[in-house]
């Protein structure tokens, strides 16, 4: 039985498996896993100060996951003798078709793609009866994390229920286990009513009635949560939005409505880049780069990251700038996500495309303007931020964005941060980013342009500026005020 409980689809870490059939760990990625892992410990990366007595549950993503939960004591990954760093972990093995249609279907085709703007007319939503049965799997999914939720919790403990793939589970909770306190957390942005109102009405009222299941729902920034007392307001009748108070009243339970900024544990993430993995990756790095400008992006290759009109400002850049050719590099790190969906890999093919053509038109035997990595390698990430001169971070939609904030933090020289108006995190990094419209090649075109050209005294103060900033509210910070909000 736990204190705290914490629930999210994607837990600390995940498995493969090889050839040979041997189970291969790996970290799990995403800015929700980075914050959790901070404070419950994660591989590779201990908590500070490890939170006693917090189980983190999860769900198997894949055959390998669940091969690992099958030789797990029901599900417990640490007593299986996994090297979870610290952290206590369940992974429920939900039906392979149940979870596929839950959390590609709904989750991340639907409920993803609505509070991140990402319809378009040929790809608007078209909800039928096939919508229907993902929908009751995507219910199936949500019970089967309030089951385990209302086994393992203490009498009065608190669950932490993250993000939008669990967004009935804090109702389905709490008609369960009536006396455990309950938080619920959106990573994610949220959507304006005209564009929620795409749902069906019954299935996006279900969302909001499932999370106003909690005793606290919280958000990442003041935009996203008007933006959900707006829809409150606006889809459900009966209920009562005090925008003072900020607390909506649904079927006489109270919830209260908080926006906890998440940002960077600055001392684990320098201690983390300080290891010989990293320096290894920065001397390849520099063989490849010399003494040229460094221009960064890190990213999951997702289609709400914008990195192909990012890639396009950088084509723009160098037929505007010729006096760049020879002497910049835009190093593009696009990790693989969620290729199950074929929005994704037609994403990932277009980021290709686009980084060939730029090849071409502008790659001589002695420079290569870009160099597009696919692969993920986090080592090599964190150095790169080290070397960067400019990071671009250039969202069409992103719920908050951390390499905005990793970024500066372990940047060596300074670097500029080109940053799309659309992050959570332009909220807190506007005074010292230079801020775009995602949608605006030409102005981010223009402004790598300029952040390249900055003066290396005024891009190390805002640098350092930056870093504070994206330090001021450490995940042990965002996790505990969301646990101190349910006292
Ligand atoms: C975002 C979501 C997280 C998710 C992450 C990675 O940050 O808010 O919930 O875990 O993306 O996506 P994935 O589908 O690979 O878990």
């Amino acid at each position: 039985m736990s204190q705290v409980l914490v629930a999210s689809n994607r837990g600390p870490v995940s498995f493969s498996l090889s050839d040979d059939g041997a189970l291969t760990m790996r970290r799990g990625g995403g800015g929700l896993v980075s914050g959790l892992a901070a404070v419950t410990g994660g591989p590779g990366r201990p908590a500070r100060e490890p939170s006693a007595d917090v189980l983190w549950v999860c769900a198997a993503l894949g055959e390998a996951d669940r091969a690992a939960v099958r030789q797990a004591p029901d599900g417990r990954l640490d007593e299986a003798g996994h090297d979870t760093g610290g952290a206590a972990v369940r992974m429920l093995d939900i039906p392979a078709a149940t979870f596929h249609r839950a959390y590609n279907a709904v989750a991340n085709s639907t409920l993803w793609f609505v509070h991140h703007l990402l319809y378009d007319t040929p790809r608007a939503p078209h909800f039928d009866a096939r919508s229907r049965r993902d929908w009751q799997s995507y219910e199936a999914y949500n019970a089967a994390f309030a089951d385990a939720l209302a086994r393992d919790a203490a009498q009065g403990a608190k669950a932490a229920i993250q993000d939008y793939h669990l967004s009935l589970a804090p109702r389905m909770l709490r008609d369960r286990r009536p006396d455990l306190k309950i938080v619920h957390f959106s990573h994610t942005p949220w959507a304006p009513p005209e564009y929620y109102r795409l749902l069906p009405d019954d299935i996006g009222a279900q969302v909001l009635e499932g999370i106003l299941g909690a005793d606290h729902a919280g958000f990442l920034t003041e935009r996203w949560a008007m933006a959900f007392l707006d829809c409150c307001e606006r889809f459900l009748s009966g209920v009562r939005v005090d925008r003072a108070a900020r607390t909506v009243t649904c079927g006489g339970h109270v919830t209260q409505i908080g926006v906890h900024g998440l940002g960077i544990d600055g001392e684990s993430l320098r201690r983390r880049a300080a290891e010989p993995d990293v320096a290894a990756r920065a001397e390849a790095l520099r063989g490849q780069v010399g003494d040229r400008k460094l221009i960064v992006r890190v990213d999951r290759t997702e289609l709400s990251k914008n990195i192909v009109r990012g890639l396009a400002a950088y084509r723009e850049m160098l037929t505007n700038h010729p006096e760049w050719h020879g002497r910049v590099v835009h190093l593009a790190f696009a990790y693989p996500s969620r290729h199950d969906l074929p929005e994704y890999r037609e994403y990932t093919a277009a980021v290709q495309r686009m980084a060939g053509q730029i090849i071409d038109e502008f790659g001589t035997p002695d420079w290569e303007p870009l160099i597009l990595q696919v692969n993920d390698d986090f080592p090599r990430s964190l150095a790169a931020y080290g070397m960067a001169d400019v990071l671009l971070v250039n969202p069409i939609r992103d719920g908050m964005n951390l390499v905005a904030k990793e970024g500066p933090v372990l940047s060596e020289r300074g670097s500029a941060l080109v940053l799309s108006r659309e992050a959570g995190a332009a909220s807190e990094l506007a005074a010292d980013a230079l801020i775009v419209n995602p949608y605006d090649v030409s102005q981010t075109a223009e402004t790598l342009h300029q952040a390249l050209l900055m003066p290396e005294d005024e891009r190390a103060e805002r640098c350092a500026r930056l870093a504070a900033a994206a330090t001021a509210l450490p995940p042990q910070q965002w996790f505990g005020d969301q646990l101190a909000a349910l006292d």
